[in-house]
């Protein structure tokens, strides 16, 4: 029990456990765990655990309540990833990624050949086909033991009666409001009677709880070829976008076995295409295996290089070679094989800096700023779920359907569009695979990722970040894994991040002491405090861990998401 305030544990174990991410104190449970970015939401999970759901109940009615209580990033109007680990030792992948229409367009979004920022940013042309409720409701209906009604009652009732705001939150609302004054519907529920929201009044949304008790009813044809399905379509052709009924009907998600690899004797289990969060994941932490990193030391120069240069070539594998698989072929067994990683790690020099360049493409990278949700539940009975969905910028594509009262996903901007032209993370590619086609799903980055050692548990993990949510993962496991951190720890440090191009390291704040830059910096590395604008630090972490001593579930939820949190029993 050392790292545990023993006071705290026995209140927790003694059937409740809620705590804010702020403190250095990390919530225990015996039986279960949500952690989320939203405390209410992980409340929502925590108490179908304790009536009896199992993870994937609560992962269900997690998912919707922070479409209502965090909707700068949950939703229903997105897409995203699922790994499902069930009790009886399977592993499932679960893909809801959004699709693009079939009436898409490269040209849509271009301009002599130059990306058009606020037409992939804003509006109806920038939204791909939402995959979240079919994504959640197939998940309920294969391993869940609840009814949908059930489910999703506290998230209608977030929406019906409204949660108080916290300051954060409308904070992040009113940063948006010059997209919300674009668009009646959504100024309508974000800048009501014209006046911004403060920290403390009750955020009502009406239209939102009529959706959700329509899905309640009529299941996922409710929206994908009912009235909403028609709504939507409607709202879409009267305001240029070129989404139809005919591709909400054609929808589909698809279930498979998730990317799997080993690493130090853990079994890792994450996304695999149309996400590269997996792969690049799997064959960054492969590089690195052949490396001493606990022996250099945390933080020291010698093993963020091994690091960084891992990255460097997985992210290099990741923009040449991956798309959509009902696309493209996507090389994975190459990329994971020995021969590859060997001969990776036979061009990475011993305290020199590699060089972008000569692997392929050079480009500038534009910021932008962003957002999408994880989530990690742990239950009593063994399963264990780890789910991100997106919007792919903080509430989306910043437009909000007739009277359906939830907010679009400009999803069309994690395409290529073509050679040399980045998206609003930098990150570009020669385009081939992942180049914007009719009804071909974007390749992500999200990674959410199951760690087991002997079939059991270890760590469920999963973050937000664009591009970023790779390098975060990927440092989590390093932290926990190699650098023996408690995972509080383990989230809470500052990252880095490098994605081949840029050729720049990026850190936050606290990650390289003087030393280390002025080393780094000699090997021929450039370094940047912060990624993506403004704020020197990236990125929300929501992770759960195992204490084989202690024999309790131990939360990491980020510090930098002050909203966030976890739900223990
Ligand atoms: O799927 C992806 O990779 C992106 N749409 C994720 C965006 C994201 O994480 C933004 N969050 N802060």
């Amino acid at each position: 029990m050392r790292n545990y305030c023993l006071l705290c544990l026995s209140l927790l174990l003694s059937g409740f456990a809620l705590a804010s991410n702020v403190t250095t104190i990390p919530v225990v449970g015996r039986h279960g765990m949500v952690v989320s970015e939203q405390k209410l939401a992980s409340i929502v999970g925590k108490n179908i655990l304790q009536h009896g759901g199992n993870a994937i109940d609560a992962a269900v009615a997690v998912g919707y309540a922070l479409a209502v209580v965090e909707p700068c990033c949950g939703n229903i109007g997105g897409g995203g990833f699922m790994v499902v680990h069930t009790k009886r030792g399977k592993n499932i992948f679960l893909n809801f990624r959004e699709k693009s229409p079939a009436a898409i367009k490269a040209s849509y979004f271009l301009k002599n050949h130059e990306r058009q920022a606020f037409k992939l940013a804003y509006g109806y042309l920038p939204v791909g086909v939402p995959g979240t409720v079919m994504g959640l409701n197939y998940a309920l209906k294969e391993y869940g033991t609840m009814s949908l009604k059930k489910v999703m009652a506290p998230a209608i009732a977030f929406a019906r009666n409204g949660f108080v705001l916290s300051r954060s939150q409308a904070n992040r609302i009113n940063s948006a409001d010059d997209r919300f004054k674009l668009a009646q519907n959504t100024r309508d529920i974000f800048l009501p009677y014209g006046k911004k929201l403060r920290a403390g009044e009750q955020l009502v949304q009406d239209d939102l709880a009529n959706t959700l008790t329509a899905i309640a009813q009529g299941g996922t044809k409710a929206f994908y070829r009912g009235d909403i399905a028609h709504k939507l379509a409607a709202d879409m052709h009267e305001n240029g976008g070129v989404m139809t009924l005919d591709d909400l009907r054609h929808y589909t998600v698809t279930k498979g076995r998730p990317l799997t690899c080993h690493y130090r004797g853990y079994t890792i289990y994450s996304a695999r295409p149309p996400s590269s969060g997996g792969v690049t994941l799997c064959e960054a932490l492969n590089i690195v295996e052949g490396y001493p990193l606990s022996d250099f030391g945390y933080l020291s120069a010698e093993a963020i290089h091994y690091q960084v240069e891992a990255l460097r070539y997985a992210f290099a594998d990741r923009n040449h070679h991956l798309g959509d698989p009902a696309f493209v072929n996507n090389p994975l067994r190459k990329l994971l094989s020995k021969k590859h990683i060997k001969a990776i790690r036979e061009q990475i020099k011993v305290a020199r800096a590699g060089n972008s360049k000569q692997l392929g493409l050079a480009y500038n990278s534009p910021t932008e700023s962003m957002n999408t949700s994880h989530f990690s539940v742990v239950d009593n009975k063994g399963n264990a779920v780890a789910l991100t969905y997106t919007l792919n910028y903080f509430y989306g594509a910043g437009v909000v359907p007739g009277d359906l009262g939830f907010l679009l996903n400009n999803e069309m901007d994690d395409f290529s569009l073509g050679t040399y032209i980045p998206n609003a993370y930098g990150l570009i590619s020669k385009g081939a695979p992942n180049i914007i086609e009719p009804n071909k799903r974007p390749l992500s980055s999200m990674s959410p990722t199951i760690v087991t050692k002997n079939g059991k548990v270890v760590m469920v993990l999963g973050a937000v970040g664009g591009s970023s949510i790779i390098s975060t993962v990927f440092n989590t496991i390093i932290n926990v894994i190699d650098f023996k951190m408690p995972i509080t720890k383990a989230v809470d440090a500052p990252r880095l991040h490098m994605q081949w191009m840029p050729d720049v390291v990026y850190y936050e704040p606290g990650a390289l002491s003087k030393e280390v830059k002025h080393t780094l910096r000699r090997m021929g590395y450039v370094l940047q405090e912060g990624w993506m604008g403004k704020s020197k630090t990236w990125g929300v972490e929501e992770a759960i861990y195992r204490d084989p001593k202690a024999d309790v579930w131990v939360a990491g939820s980020d510090h930098r998401r002050r909203e966030g949190g976890a739900a223990a029993w």
